[in-house]
Formats: C-alpha cells, structure tokens, sequence
C-alpha cells in the first residue's frame, strides 16, 4: 500500500467569539478545535471519503491536507516525506500536486475569465510554452467531457450550466496533473440529476490517472456509492473508519449509527429519522 499523503494526529484551533448569554451586545472569545488529533491515510488511486455533520471539521481537515492552512499541530507527510522539512521550492512544488475543487465553482472560477484562461491560468507559472500549454488545456477539457472544447473555450462561467461549470473546476485542478485531489462538497450544489455524472467522472479520472482522491461530503449516499473507505468525523474528530460497503452497512459507533439512520436512501423502504444531536456519552463510547 503506497501513501499518497498521511496527516499524523492533525489538530487546527480557531479563536472564534460568541455572544454572551443574555447580555447584548457582549461577545466572548472562544477556541473551537476544528479538527482534534486526526490521523488520516489516503492511499494512492483510492477514494477516500470523508462524512460528518456541517461543522464537524470537515473542510478544514481538508485545507490542512490541501496546506492552504498549516496545523497547530501533528505532522504531514507525502509520498514518506514529511512536508515540514521541505524547502519553499519543494513546498511550492508539491502544492501544486494537491489540488482541491469546492462545492460552489465559482470559488475556483474567476468570473470574469473566459473558460480557456481559467483553465490555462494554473500552468502559468511554471515553464511551459504556449503551445503545450494549449494541449494541457484541450486535453483537460476533454478529461473532464466538456466535447468539443473548442465550443467551451471563448466561454465565460456564467455562460454554463452549474455542472458544466464544476467540470471546468475540475479541469483546472487537474490540469496541475496532480497526484491528490482534495473534493469537497463537490455536488452539493448540484440538481440531484447531476451529481452522480460529477462522481462518475471523478471515478473515470482516478481509474485513468490514479489520482488519490479525499471526497468529503455530508452524504452517506454520496460516499455509500463514490468511495474504497470512509472516515466519519464528530466534532473535530474521527469517530470510526473503515471500508465504505463495510462501515455503512453495520455501523459499530453509536454516531455513525445515527447518520445512517437519518441517510434516507441508504435504506430504502426504511422511515427516515431525524438526525438529533447525540448526547456526549454517545460520542464518546469505543467501538
Ligand atoms: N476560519 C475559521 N475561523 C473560525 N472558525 C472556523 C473557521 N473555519 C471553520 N471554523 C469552525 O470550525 C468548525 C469546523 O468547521 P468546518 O471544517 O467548516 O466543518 P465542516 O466542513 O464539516 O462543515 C466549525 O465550528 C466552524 O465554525
Ligand atoms: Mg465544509
């Protein structure tokens, strides 16, 4: 089993305020540990997804894999190398092989940029000519379907379907030639109609480019269909992990018990609950 990245007991605390009960107008600071000692495998060519409620650490367990945030502590390594012993260039470089596409496009979209310079943009700062760059570009377009992409090109992102428009997110990212890609939420914007052709297109990419790829989601069903394993997340921290058809189908942590629960189309036939906030002795029992 080769690594594509390994995050050793990752914790990241944001200093947060809140209201001061009953007093308006008051605000008290408070630390929030978004992400608490999380350790985390991400295979090569494997998907890897990543469940929980909103808020639960989710995102930023996946900037700090991305190294757009650096951790309070723990320790990142990839392909063995631990990323903190990197020179800037070194740094630099493998940024570029960790690439990540948002749940609303326009985040990785300039609006304002036509399709091809979106796409092109990436590969501006390294040494290539305008000609190869213009092959990446087609060949990243057709990558992710968007045929002919002569059509696409002259485009800008308001011109496109919200679908169309994360396939170009997608050719983006890709266009790096990454070796993780880093999805997070990247369907939930999306018709219903829409979200399996997204993951299926994610799947083609991995099974032709072996790319490693983190699918974070608060969709059982979405990670049910799209994932090798899963890890659920509570509160900054992994409550249990395993293989996907495994874990899901006889959950053993009394949480990942109640989202499946709540996940209506795992079960079908079976009622839905509503997915209540378990009480702390919950989260904290061993599986
Ligand atoms: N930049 C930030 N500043 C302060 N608090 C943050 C920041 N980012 C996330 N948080 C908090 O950290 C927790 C985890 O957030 P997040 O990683 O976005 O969870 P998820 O992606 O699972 O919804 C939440 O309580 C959120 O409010
Ligand atoms: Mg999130």
């Amino acid at each position: 089993m080769t690594l594509a990245i390994e995050g050793i007991g990752l914790s990241k605390i944001y200093n947060s305020r809140e209201k001061m009960p009953g007093i308006s107008g008051l605000w008290r600071r408070k630390k929030i540990a978004a992400v608490a000692d999380v350790t985390i495998r991400l295979e090569q060519g494997k998907t890897l997804a990543v469940v929980g409620e909103s808020g639960s650490g989710k995102s930023t367990l996946g900037r700090l894999l991305a190294m757009m945030e650096t951790p309070d502590s723990g320790s990142l390594r990839f392909e063995g190398r631990q990323a903190s012993e990197l020179s800037r260039a070194e740094r630099l470089a493998l940024r570029r092989r960790i690439q990540m596409i948002f749940q609303d496009p326009y985040e990785s979209l300039d609006p304002r940029l036509s399709i091809r310079d979106s796409v092109e943009e990436p590969l501006l700062a390294l040494r290539i000519d305008a000609k190869e760059r213009e092959e990446r570009v087609f060949a990243a377009l057709a990558d992710v379907e968007l045929s002919p992409p002569e059509r696409y090109l002259s485009l800008r992102p308001h011109q496109l379907s919200g679908g169309q428009r994360q396939r170009v997110a997608i050719a983006r990212a890709i266009v790096l030639r990454p070796t993780i890609l880093i999805a997070d939420e990247p369907t939930s914007m999306l018709d219903v109609s829409l979200r399996i052709g997204i993951l299926r297109l994610l799947e083609r990419i991995r099974a032709r480019t072996g790319i490693a790829i983190l699918l974070i989601t608060h969709d059982l069903a979405l990670a049910n269909y799209a994932s090798d394993r899963v890890m659920v997340m509570y509160g900054g921290r992994v409550v249990e992990e395993g293989e996907t058809r495994v874990l899901l189908k006889d959950p053993k942590h009394s949480y990942t018990k109640l989202l499946v629960a709540s996940a209506p189309r795992l079960e079908p036939g079976r009622q839905r609950q509503r997915l209540t906030r378990p009480r702390p002795e919950l989260i904290m029992d061993t599986t």
